[in-house]
């Protein structure tokens, strides 16, 4: 809508434009299935003219999905998802070299995030792409003169979902949502192999501690949990699983990692990682009898799954040890950590998901949004999940991509799955 783009946005620093650049190509190299969908964007344009207000960590593969959404004819404004999850100069590329306002400095405070995301709906967007559902939640409660324009939107991650479930139960939902997340080709790579090895990474990076040897406590064996356990055995860490679900703890159980309370695991603790969207699921109970020197890390969408609040009630004096770490010198003289001030370990810390895995989640939420567009009126005000088709087609690509052949059903075998008369 708006000619011209140039006088908005705000980001770090212009000049850090071709770094970002660079770095976008990089990512670009993993990503051949956003690669493919922007192609076709740019000869079909199916979104365009569409205003889209999208908040999203400001990576280098965001930065390729809203180039397939700007090449898709999309006017985007962007605004990051995190403060300290922001790559500055993948900030300044989208900005000065590709013409989409962006709204993200990492390490901005909540006061410039909140209205960094105001800024960003100023435009009046037809169309929301949450990590986390923020914009969703700014939309229903200060500026709901914007929800007449809005035909729909896609959401990210795991919390984002739980929140707009509950939106819809309460019956205020006021447009259609898909939720990526559901995707089988988002959740079981991105939150499983993405969050698994960008989780250590962060930690790795922060604070150079060597994995093997170390008893790694795993807080939610989710799909993020199962991926962070599974990638710290591989690095030679003992690792103990908490959870509150039956079914998860027996399933961690059965996959070979010891399942205990977090009252019990805090006591044996080095690492700590939180994997949950839960809230408080470390709390002073587990503070009061935590080694010194005990590492804490969360990985959970909110900055909440360690009750710093609590800490800091325990705490005579804080100081940063290195970028990222800092620690807590309690009253009673204990020493613990915690990285990256309770924030996404892996985004703060280290670069997020490799870009193999973001390819898969976001060509889901470009082929969402061009779902979204083309079926809005068939659609009610409720959470939907991504269609089969469009997961299935993208588990396609993405074999094809990486030169993965698989066999396909005989004429014989498809009469036998669909039949109940054969049996033995
Ligand atoms: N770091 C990232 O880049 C990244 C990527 C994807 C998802 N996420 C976020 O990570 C979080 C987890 O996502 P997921 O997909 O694994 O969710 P999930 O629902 O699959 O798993 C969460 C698990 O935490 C458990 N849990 C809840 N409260 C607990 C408690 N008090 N103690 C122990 N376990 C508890 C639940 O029983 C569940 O098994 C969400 O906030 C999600 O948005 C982060």
């Amino acid at each position: 809508m708006t000619a011209d783009t140039t006088t908005l946005g705000d980001i770090r620093d212009a000049k850090l434009a071709q770094d970002g650049v660079r770095r976008i190509e990089w990512a670009a190299r993993e990503m051949p299935v956003l690669a493919q969908i922007r192609e076709r964007f740019a000869a079909e344009q199916p979104l365009r003219d569409l205003r889209v207000t999208a908040c999203l960590h400001v990576t280098s593969e965001t930065a390729n999905l809203m180039l397939a959404l700007r090449d898709g004819g999309a006017d985007i404004r962007l605004t990051a998802s995190n403060p300290l999850s922001t790559q500055d100069d993948v900030a300044a590329a989208l900005q000065v070299e590709y013409g989409i306002p962006t709204y993200a400095i990492k390490g901005e405070s909540i006061e410039t995030y909140k209205q960094h995301m105001e800024t960003a709906t100023e435009h009046g967007p037809q169309f929301t792409m949450d990590d986390g559902a923020d914009v969703v939640a700014l939309l229903h409660k200060s500026k709901r003169e914007l929800l007449g324009d809005v035909i729909g939107g896609t959401e990210e991650t795991t919390t984002g979902v739980i929140r707009l479930r509950a939106l819809a139960k309460q019956g205020e939902l006021r447009y259609p949502i898909v939720a990526v997340n559901e995707a089988n080709t988002k959740h079981f790579f991105d939150n499983r192999y993405g969050t698994g090895q960008s989780t250590l990474d962060g930690i790795i990076r922060a604070t150079n501690i060597l994995i093997a040897g170390k008893t790694l406590v795993v807080v939610g064996y989710g799909w993020c949990g199962k991926g962070v356990s599974m990638r710290a055995r591989g690095m030679g860490a003992q690792v103990v699983v908490t959870e509150v679900d039956p079914l998860r703890a027996l399933e961690a159980t059965m996959d070979g990692f010891r399942v205990l309370p977090i009252v019990e695991a805090a006591r044996e603790g080095d690492i700590f990682v939180t994997v949950t969207g839960d809230v408080n699921v470390i709390d002073q109970p587990a503070f009061d009898v935590m080694k010194s020197g005990a590492v804490m890390a969360n990985s959970g969408h909110f900055d909440n799954e360690i009750n710093l609040t609590a800490l800091e009630a325990m705490t005579e004096a804080r100081r940063d040890l290195r970028p990222f770490v800092e620690e807590y010198a309690l009253t009673d003289g204990r020493k613990l950590i915690v990285l990256a001030e309770g924030r996404l370990v892996n985004l703060s810390a280290a670069e997020g998901h490799p870009a193999s895995v973001m390819d898969m989640s976001f060509a889901n939420q470009a082929l969402s949004a061009e779902y979204v567009v083309n079926q809005h009126s068939n659609l009610e005000n409720e959470v939907y999940d991504v269609p089969r088709d469009i997961d299935d087609e993208i588990a396609r690509l993405k074999l094809a991509a990486m030169g993965i052949k698989i066999d396909t059903l005989t004429e014989e075998q498809e009469r036998y799955l669909n039949s109940w008369e054969l049996g033995t």
